[in-house]
C-alpha cells in the first residue's frame, strides 16, 4: 500500500511580525470556524511571538471566533506559578483566554504547583490520554486540530531542546525537561505535537534567519527539523526570519 503522500509545507511570508500575527489569526479563525459546532483543539505555543496572535483572536478582529466549541491546551510550560511571568499560562490567558472569557472547562492548562515536572507530565499525559480515549495515538485521529509552534535561536520548539533524550521518545506523550537557563519545564513530545491536522510555526525576526533555513533544510542536530507531523505544516514568516530583505 503506497504511503500517504506528504504534503510539502505551506509557506506564508510577510512584511513584519504584525502582518504574520494577523494572517496566522485570520487563518486560524477560518479553519477553527470551519469545524464550528464541533469541537475543536487549539495546542498552544509559548514564548513571545504568538502573543499578538493571541490578542488578535481574542478581538476577533478577523471575524467571530467559535470559543464555546474550541479547547485549549499548551505544547509546553514552565513549572512556576500561573501567576509568574514566565508561565505560557499566563500569557495565554491575559492575551486571549480572559479577554474572550472562554469557559474554564475549555482550558486544559498543564499543572505546575507542587508536582516535579516529571509527575507534571504524566498527570497532563494521564488527561490527554482521557479526552482522546485511548492511550496510544491512533494514526488518522490526530490529538489536536491544530499545533502552534515557536522556533528558538538554538532550534529547539516547545521544551524539546538539542541534544535532549526527549528527541527519541516514542511513547510518552509528555515528559519533564529542563531550560537554557536550569528552569524546569513540562513539555510534549514529538509523539503528540506531530499528531495534528496541522502544525503552524510562527517565526519572525532576523535573530530566527540562521536557525530557521537550517531547520527548513532539515538539520538533524536541530529538534524542530525532526518534527514530522502527521497532518499538514504551516510557516508563518516574516521577511526578516524568511531572510527576504527589499
Ligand atoms: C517556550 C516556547 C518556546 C518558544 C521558542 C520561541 O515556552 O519558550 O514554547 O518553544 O516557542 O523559544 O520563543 P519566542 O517566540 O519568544 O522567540
Amino acid at each position: 500500500m503506497k504511503a500517504p503522500a506528504v504534503e510539502a509545507p505551506e509557506t506564508f511570508v510577510l512584511a513584519d511580525a504584525e502582518a504574520v500575527a494577523n494572517r496566522a489569526a485570520r487563518w486560524l479563525t477560518e479553519t477553527a470556524t470551519a469545524r464550528a459546532g464541533e469541537r475543536f483543539s487549539v495546542c498552544l505555543s509559548g514564548g513571545s511571538t504568538p502573543r499578538r496572535l493571541y490578542e488578535l483572536l481574542a478581538e476577533e478582529r478577523h471575524g467571530p471566533f467559535p470559543w464555546a466549541t474550541t479547547h485549549w491546551f499548551w505544547g509546553d510550560e514552565r513549572l512556576v506559578p500561573p501567576t509568574d511571568p514566565q508561565s505560557n499560562q499566563r500569557l495565554a490567558r491575559e492575551a486571549m483566554l480572559a479577554r474572550a472569557h472562554v469557559p474554564e472547562a475549555n482550558i486544559h492548562a498543564m499543572p505546575t504547583v507542587g508536582l516535579t515536572a516529571d509527575a507534571a507530565a504524566r498527570q497532563y499525559e494521564r488527561d490527554l490520554q482521557a479526552r482522546y480515549g485511548y492511550g496510544q495515538i491512533e494514526p488518522g485521529r490526530p490529538l489536536f486540530d491544530v499545533v502552534l509552534l515557536g522556533l528558538g535561536e538554538d532550534g529547539h520548539t516547545a521544551s524539546l531542546f538539542p541534544g535532549s533524550p526527549l528527541l527519541d521518545e516514542r511513547v510518552r506523550w509528555a515528559a519533564g525537561a529542563t531550560g537554557p537557563n536550569g528552569v524546569e519545564r513540562v513539555t510534549l513530545t514529538f509523539t503528540a505535537l506531530r499528531s495534528a491536522a496541522t502544525v503552524a510555526f510562527l517565526v519572525v525576526g532576523a535573530g530566527k534567519r540562521d536557525v530557521l533555513a537550517r531547520v527548513r533544510r532539515g538539520a538533524p542536530e536541530l529538534p524542530a527539523a525532526l518534527l514530522r507531523p502527521a497532518g499538514r505544516l504551516v510557516w508563518f514568516l516574516d521577511d526578516a526570519a524568511a531572510g527576504i530583505t527589499h
